[in-house]
């Protein structure tokens, strides 16, 4: 394959045929952004969400998993700042009529002038010995022509965003001379606010409705039940509260697959703590979740922090964990500290308080935010985009496979019998039913053994078994390991401890104690 955009391609391609992920209604043409699960994808995705939720709900003692409603009563928005400034600025080109995101237009143009720093950088390390990459980054002239370029820009930007001033996001606009992709033109729109929310109507008889949103992030079910949750539980400040579950935002451009949909899933955990702690529990999280991604043995290079320019609206600090999609570094997953915003705005609004005594300090106070949330479709996409891999083999063939870490596999073992007959198929049914209590494993018949193979290795199924002739005469069978493609003959009933500390999810999670 010749460039990232064709792996990107193929990455897609492969979801479709391989059962992960489908295009939504797709009989009627599809859905934009809408994206439905297929019967490999759901699995994965199950034990994404399973791998976070017990991370966060099993191994911690003081945090807990609630599942609020996706609908919430409408001024829970207004609180929450969403309904006033929950958008994104907009920006048509006149010619194409595309619609752009005004701030993702800026941010890409400074992508690329980086990227021609970055051009200048290895050309210039394969050309000197002993090449000083620092030296080199602040006396070349070029360099140093592209850099002003990035931060004037840069902070041009960041002015402009902080006063809400759209005509200058404009002005940035023409005078970097972006132009639209389609028609090639610069003949742009002003620029204007588009509030991301989807809403609906409650109740059945117009007139007697209220209008009511479709909740765009799982944190505010959180926030509204911080006290029944505290209270019930008896639970003592540094806690936390998980979530995992729907949200829906009217993207303006919903593009990149999964990346950026109209529906998607969030896992999230707001932990509440004393204020005045924020900045150390803010880095405390920054590890702990950086921790979570890198037991997953994904290239650490493709992950890294990013800090926000602007800050959203509650938030005193905030970072993302960006990682390297085939389209580039891309926000996974946001770090957000959103001191009392939340809490102190449900109770102006609501009128009821959003307290907490704190028996230590022996005073009421309300607490302090750090969020951590993450997407579970980009992570999926994360996943797939690290794992999908094609190999050259020895003898020259060359085989798919998706090297998806172990314990997340759809199926953790496939099952065949060499031949359909002779009692095979009977003895690989006996297998089968001794795995499937604790692992989804499947079981195939049709096609040679490399075909099946072949098949299983573009799932990402960790081991086979095949059962043969042998098999029946002193009950042992081959494994053959997904990675190396190693075979090795094991009497049956040492095949559940052989594959447990591989395919189960604790072998993750006593990774992150
Ligand atoms: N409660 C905070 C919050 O919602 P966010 O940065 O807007 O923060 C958190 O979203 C995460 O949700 C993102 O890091 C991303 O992984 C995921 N996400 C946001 N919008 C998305 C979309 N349109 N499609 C898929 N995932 C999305």
């Amino acid at each position: 394959m010749s460039n990232q955009e064709d792996l990107f391609k193929n990455l897609i391609s492969h979801c479709k045929e391989y059962g992960f992920i489908f295009q939504s209604s797709e009989i009627y043409d599809g859905l934009s952004a809408v994206y439905d699960y297929g019967q490999n994808g759901t699995l994965l995705k199950n034990n994404i969400r399973q791998y976070w939720w017990q991370s966060m709900v099993q191994l911690n003692e003081n945090i807990v998993g609630i599942d609020a409603a996706i609908f919430m009563h409408p001024t829970t928005w207004k609180a929450s700042g969403h309904v006033d400034a929950f958008s994104d600025p907009l920006i048509d080109n006149k010619d194409s009529k595309k619609r752009y995101r005004a701030d993702v237009l800026i941010e890409e143009h400074v992508a690329k002038i980086e990227a021609k720093i970055e051009k200048e950088v290895e050309k210039a390390a394969k050309r000197f010995e002993g090449f000083d990459e620092k030296m080199f980054r602040s006396t070349n002239a070029r360099v140093l022509e592209y850099q002003k370029s990035a931060d004037d820009i840069n902070a041009r930007f960041k002015k402009a965003l902080n006063e809400n001033d759209l005509a200058e996001v404009k002005q940035i606009i023409i005078d970097s001379e972006i132009v639209c992709a389609v028609s090639g033109s610069k003949n742009w729109t002003d620029v204007r606010q588009f509030n991301l929310m989807f809403s609906t109507q409650l109740g059945s008889v117009a007139g007697d409705s209220d209008t009511i949103y479709l909740r765009p992030e799982t944190a505010q079910g959180i926030f509204v039940n911080f006290l029944n949750v505290q209270k019930t539980g008896r639970m003592k400040i540094p806690f936390g509260i998980a979530q995992t579950g729907k949200a829906f935002r009217n993207e303006i451009v919903a593009r990149q697959f999964i990346f950026r949909m109209r529906e998607f899933e969030q896992m999230e955990m707001q932990f509440f703590i004393r204020p005045g702690t924020q900045k150390e529990w803010y880095e405390h999280w920054k590890e702990t979740r950086l921790k979570w991604h890198n037991a997953l043995g994904i290239d650490p290079k493709k992950k890294r922090f990013h800090d926000h320019i602007k800050l959203a609206h509650y938030a005193d600090a905030a970072c993302d964990i960006e990682f390297e999609f085939p389209f580039g570094f891309k926000e996974l997953e946001g770090i957000h500290s959103r001191t009392d915003f939340d809490l102190r705005n449900h109770e102006q609004y609501s009128g009821k308080k959003q307290q907490y005594f704190d028996p230590e300090l022996n005073q009421s106070y309300t607490p302090y935010v750090i969020e951590t949330s993450i997407g579970l479709d980009r992570m999926f996409l994360a996943i797939m985009a690290s794992s999908l891999k094609e190999e050259k083999l020895e003898d020259g063939s060359e085989r798919v496979v998706l090297s998806i870490p172990a314990a997340l596999a759809p199926i953790k073992v496939a099952v065949f019998p060499l031949m359909g007959k002779d009692g095979m198929p009977e003895k690989a049914m006996e297998i089968m039913n001794m795995l499937k209590f604790d692992y989804n494993v499947t079981y195939e018949e049709k096609d040679n053994i490399g075909k099946r193979y072949r098949r299983q290795d573009a799932i990402g199924t960790p081991y086979c078994i095949t059962v043969d002739q042998q098999s029946l005469e002193d009950n042992t069978v081959t494994i053959r390991d997904r990675d190396t493609m190693k075979q090795d003959r094991v009497a049956i009933d040492t095949i559940p401890n052989l594959i447990a500390e591989k395919v189960s999810l604790k072998s993750l999670l006593k990774k992150l104690v």
